[in-house]
């Protein structure tokens, strides 16, 4: 008996040790991985990024009381940026001073149910929440810093957590916003001494001091920023919230290749499938931002995936005075070329200090939602196909400033083809409907392989269709499936 014992002591105890090993060599195997390692060991959560093709971005903070106006001053009498989240920089507002809103924030009619339901009837298929802007507010109940929702407002529920717990409800992905590199409540200069020290590029931003917080610098060092507030505020999100499929840094320009690798290994640490974005800095991240409001001129030049981030106006935060809404058929246009293109499309809304989403976003969202019930088998899930577009309309997306100042002139054409393709079907997706029948060049039996079958999508109706040395013709007329637009599916041999 007590020889059994001793037995089972003995192997408790080398099972103890060897578990120990392990969980050591675990520990140094993450330790010595490299960048290239731990990027090359998330396959699987890039293939599933570029299967989700759409989802939700949400700008929300302090800035949504001034709305983009600071005592009578809009956004574009100030300096920096026009987009309303940027109004403490734009109006040099001291850190106390702004600070003075947070007692103001109390956003009653906030209804994360609604909003996660919002994004799922608009066919989006994760979210992702500013959990800190450049502001330095947290959105969440922080016990790194006191300067959050619950312990700074009247409000006393932690908004990211229920959101997070809304995403889970109504199977929406979730990911959060980390403004790691701006801080004007805590960043001291962003850096930028220790990047110069470091041998920094001095590029046209780095000259002009870009985003950093010159007119009422926090006392402490950007290091003491990092140790004491940015490294232990990524930790608690990572650990609060499990599962995250994307971390969102943002504004990375005067952090140090170090930094911008510390900031990566522990996201990889703590969530060792979840993506983090390219604007982590210095050349790191799973995937790549080309820009706000901004499709790649030249796609194919990426490697990475890669997501175009959007607005539904022109601003990211709310701004009371910005009503140039993208309509359905612009966002439509929007999605479908990036998705063409073979990127992600992640669409902003801004809600106001009430905790309302404006009305105007949730009505163009919901359209488009309502087209991709039907035609969303032209989008998810879907990879580029050789040809992205054929016909007579090009647009160019240049930027958050360049939309607004050149507005959206589109005269689709019914020659105008966006084309994805998914095993062995193509899909030619159309916003303008021909009065009879189309003829898609790019399906010509000189280009492309024998064709099966074509089907129009949301009609059980057979279509008429015939493939030639020309195209391939197919005769839609008196078919209108949805107004904003249609999608083919041409099925190969
Ligand atoms: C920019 C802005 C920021 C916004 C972001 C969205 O970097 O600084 O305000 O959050 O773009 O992509």
């Amino acid at each position: 008996m007590i020889k059994n014992i001793k037995i089972t002591l003995l192997v408790f105890i080398f099972a103890l040790v060897s578990c120990k090993q392990k969980e050591t060599k675990v520990v140094e195997e993450t330790a010595s991985l490299t960048y290239d390692q731990m990027t090359e060991s998330k396959e699987a959560s890039k293939e599933a990024f570029n299967d989700a093709k759409y989802g939700m971005f949400i700008h929300w903070g302090l800035y949504s009381i001034p709305g983009g106006i600071w005592k009578g001053k809009k956004m574009e009498e100030l300096r920096g940026p026009k987009v309303a989240e940027w109004i403490q920089f734009g109006a040099q507002i001291p850190r106390e001073e702004y600070a003075e809103l947070a007692p103001q924030f109390n956003p009653t009619s906030f209804d994360a149910d609604a909003i996660a339901k919002l994004a799922k009837d608009a066919g989006m298929k994760y979210l992702v929440i500013t959990s800190k802007h450049h502001d330095g507010f947290a959105m969440y109940d922080s016990k790194v810093s006191e300067y959050d929702i619950v312990d700074a407002s009247p409000y006393p529920k932690d908004i990211v957590q229920e959101l997070y717990d809304a995403c889970q409800k109504y199977d929406i992905d979730f990911g959060l916003y980390y403004s790691h590199n701006i801080d004007w409540m805590d960043g001291n200069d962003c850096g930028l001494s220790e990047y110069l020290a470091s041998g920094g590029e001095e590029h046209a931003r780095v000259k002009r001091k870009a985003g950093i917080n010159t007119w009422d610098p926090s006392p402490n060092t950007f290091t003491e920023y990092l140790e004491n507030k940015a490294y232990p505020q990524v930790e608690e999100i990572l650990t609060k919230f499990p599962n995250m499929t994307t971390l969102w840094y943002d504004f990375a320009h005067y952090v140090t290749p170090e930094e911008s690798a510390k900031f990566y290994k522990l996201a990889y640490d703590l969530q060792p499938k979840m993506l983090v974005n390219s604007r982590v800095g210095n050349g790191l991240g799973d995937f790549d931002i080309p820009g706000d409001n901004k499709i790649p001129k030249d796609h194919l030049s990426i490697t990475k995936p890669w997501q175009t981030v959007g607005t539904t106006n022109n601003s990211w935060g709310y701004k009371s005075y910005d009503n140039d809404w993208k309509s359905p058929k612009e966002l439509l246009f929007w999605l479908t070329e990036i998705v063409s293109k073979g990127g992600n499309y992640m669409l902003n809304i801004g809600p106001k200090a009430s905790g309302e989403v404006p009305q105007e976003s949730i009505v163009n969202l919901l359209t488009v939602g309502k087209w991709l019930r039907v035609n969303g088998e032209a989008i998810y899930n879907t990879r580029k196909w050789n040809v992205t577009h054929e016909g007579p309309t090009k647009l160019n997306m240049d930027g958050t400033g360049d939309r607004e100042k050149h507005g959206f002139v589109a005269a689709f054409t019914p020659q105008d083809f966006w084309f994805t393709q998914k095993g062995n079907s193509i899909y030619a997706i159309a916003f303008q409907y021909p009065e009879n029948q189309v003829i898609i060049k790019s399906l010509s039996s000189k280009n492309t392989t024998k064709i099966e079958d074509v089907e129009l999508l949301g009609t059980t109706s057979k279509i008429s269709w015939k493939q030639t040395n020309e195209g391939l013709e197919v005769d839609l007329k008196g078919e209108q499936v949805d107004k904003s637009g249609y999608a083919l599916k041409i099925i190969l041999k």
